[in-house]
Order: structure tokens, then sequence, then C-alpha cells
């Protein structure tokens, strides 16, 4: 291999992403100097955080410049090594982004034991997605044994661990997804007592249905339509962690909530978190969640785009939920 191929940022999307915003491109190998390593990247993550980073508008972190490597979390293997902190061999864990080498210092990279789960499972259930299902259930949320949490894009990436963790919790695991398909498998295959089609156009119906004692902890992932209807059954004292508001991603203008008065009524708490403002729980909980993994406790599937030319269609994919589990681009 004498060269490198990237995904960089073309534009800047108005509305939903198009193929166009990226660009490919071929670059020479970059070589390691002192005290770095080359790795070469096995796993890309798809991540709903990745349409924050295309945009200029106020977030908790810098938009990717235009021209630049799109952002993203990886798994890779050191294949060049000067320092000692890293072999050649070892697997990485890092956010060396949309390309097949990178070279690194180390700095923020986690040598993760590819026996023990999948690589690329340290992207997904037993890495950033899991820590954050792990952070916002149990920190936030804080479920006891007899209440039900329900949990929007309960498929996903963060979703289904959510489910499965609220049930080891002892609660009733409800789940709101988009599609019968999505719904039977967070029924049949990670244990959710039940799952709510939102797209069947009878939600509100639906959720009373499923949660007949209303709903005491609820894990935000998509905001809009499915958050106004949540607010409807929210018992009195419920917990909300918004963890993301994926509906709006791709809006000109943000949904308006209109039933705010149950925050007032019920005395919801509501605790918008940032799994990254939180690494005093991250390693914790991914060595906890790759153990369950590894001891089959918890369950996940992944949805792979092969190669980094499907990476652009991949992720404007997922966005729109063509997704079942988590999002990936097998790179090499
Ligand atoms: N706060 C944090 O630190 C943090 C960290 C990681 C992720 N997140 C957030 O967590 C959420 C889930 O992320 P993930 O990585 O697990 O992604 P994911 O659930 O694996 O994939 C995204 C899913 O969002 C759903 N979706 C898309 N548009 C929707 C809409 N208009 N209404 C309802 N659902 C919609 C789709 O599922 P359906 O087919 O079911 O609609 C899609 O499959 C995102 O909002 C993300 O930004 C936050």
């Amino acid at each position: 291999m004498t060269t490198n191929k990237q995904v960089l940022l073309a534009n800047r999307p108005n509305g939903w992403v198009q193929a166009s915003d990226f660009r490919i491109v071929e670059t020479p190998m970059p070589s390691p100097g002192p005290g770095q390593m080359l790795i070469k990247i096995h796993w890309l993550s798809l991540d709903p955080y990745m349409r924050g980073r295309m945009s200029t508008g106020k977030s908790y972190a810098k938009p990717v410049e235009i021209g630049d490597v799109m952002v993203g979390g990886t798994v890779g293997e050191v294949v060049d090594a000067s320092d000692g902190t890293f072999k050649v061999g070892d697997f990485v864990v890092g956010s060396l982004g949309w390309q097949q080498y990178a070279v690194s210092n180390g700095e923020g990279l986690l040598r993760v034991d590819p026996k023990l789960v999948p690589p690329q499972a340290y992207l997904g259930v037993a890495g950033m997605p899991g820590a954050t299902a792990w952070t916002g259930l149990l920190e936030y949320c804080q479920p006891r044994a007899g209440e039900t949490v329900v949990v929007s894009a309960a498929s996903g990436a963060v979703g289904g661990v959510v489910g499965q963790l609220a049930k080891m919790q002892g609660c009733r695991a409800v789940g709101i997804a988009g599609g019968k398909a999505k719904c039977d498998y967070a029924v049949q295959e990670l244990g959710f007592d039940a799952c709510v089609d939102y797209k069947a156009g009878r939600l509100y119906e639906d959720l009373k249905a499923a949660c007949p004692d209303g709903i005491d902890c609820y894990f935000e992932n998509v905001g809009g339509v499915v958050m106004d209807t949540v607010l409807r059954l929210l018992n009195p004292f419920s917990r909300m962690a918004l963890c993301g508001l994926i509906s709006d991603y791709n809006s000109i203008e943000p949904y308006g909530i209109t039933n705010i008065r149950s925050i007032l009524v019920n005395r919801v708490r509501i605790q918008g978190f940032i799994v990254s403002d939180r690494m005093d729980l991250y390693t914790r909980a991914i060595q906890q969640l790759a153990a369950w993994v590894s001891q089959g406790r918890i369950r996940y599937r992944e949805s792979v785009a092969e190669g980094l030319d499907a990476a652009p269609e991949a992720f404007i994919g997922m966005l729109k939920g063509a997704n079942l589990g988590k999002q990936l681009v097998r790179v090499s």
C-alpha cells in the first residue's frame, strides 16, 4: 500500500446530508515520526453526532473544517511503532476518522482485547454507544426494580443496550422504534417486554397500552413527536435522560414540543448529557459490557457497509433509519 484513502467533508449540508457533501481522495501513505505509530484502520463507526460536526451551529464540540477528514471512532491495528506504549499487532480504539491509515502518538487511544469480543464491538455495544446507554440509564434515569423504562430508537446502538440494562435492573423495558422488524428484534432478541412502532400511526394509544402503569424513566434518543407523546404518559417524579434528538438533526426548523405542562405537574427531572463528560464511568461501563457480551448476557446486531466508498451512503441511511443495530464500515 502506498496510498491512504480518506473521506473528506466537502460541503456543509443544509437539511438532509447528500453524498456530494463528502469527497473521497487518495493521499500518500503517512509515515510515523519519532514517538508515533502507524495504525491500519479495520472498522469505522458511523454515529448520529457526525451530522452535528458537519455544521457550524453551536454545539458541545467543534465542527469538522471543509476539506478535513471526517471525524469518527475507529478500531485499528498498530502496524508500525517506534514508541514503547503500543506494540505492532495491538488493537486500539480511538477517533482516527474516515480513512484507511492514521499516524498517532497514542493520545486518546485505548488498547482493546479482540479475543474477548470482536474488535468492532468496541465501537458499539462495548464502546461509546454502550457507555452512553450505561451513563444515561444508570446515572441519570436511576431506574428502580418494578418501574417502567421507555427508550426511543430502541433497536439502535444505544437503545438496544438501554433496554437490556433496564431488564437487568428488574424494570419493565418498553422500546419505541420505526417498523415491525425493529420492534420484533427488540422484543424477541433483546428481551424488551414490549416495543411500539411509532410509524404505525397510533403512537399514543400503543404506548399507553404498552405502559399500563405509566412511564417512570424515559431515555430520549429522538425528540420531536415521539418525545411530545411520551411526555403525556410520564408519571409523577419520573426521570428523563436526554441523550439525543435525531429527528431534528437534519431539520431546518426544530420541532416545537407542546406538552411542556407535563414536566411541571409531574415534577419531571430531565438531564441532558454527553457521554464524554463522564469519563469517570466510561472505562468501567465498557469493561462490564464487554464481559456481559462475552458471556452472552448482552446481545447486539450490526449493519455493515463494505469499504470507505460506501461510508457516505451508509451514514445517510443510518440517519434515516436504514440500520438495524450498530452502523459500521468495514474499512479493511
Ligand atoms: N449524548 C451522548 O453522549 C450520545 C452518545 C451517543 C449517541 N447519542 C444519541 O443517541 C441517539 C441514538 O444514537 P445511536 O448511535 O444509537 O444511533 P442508532 O439508534 O443506531 O441509529 C439512529 C436511529 O435513529 C432513528 N431515527 C432516525 N430518524 C428518526 C426520527 N425522525 N424519529 C425517530 N427515530 C429516528 C432510526 O431508527 P428508527 O428506524 O427506529 O426510527 C435510526 O436507526 C442519537 O440521537 C445520538 O445522537 C448521544
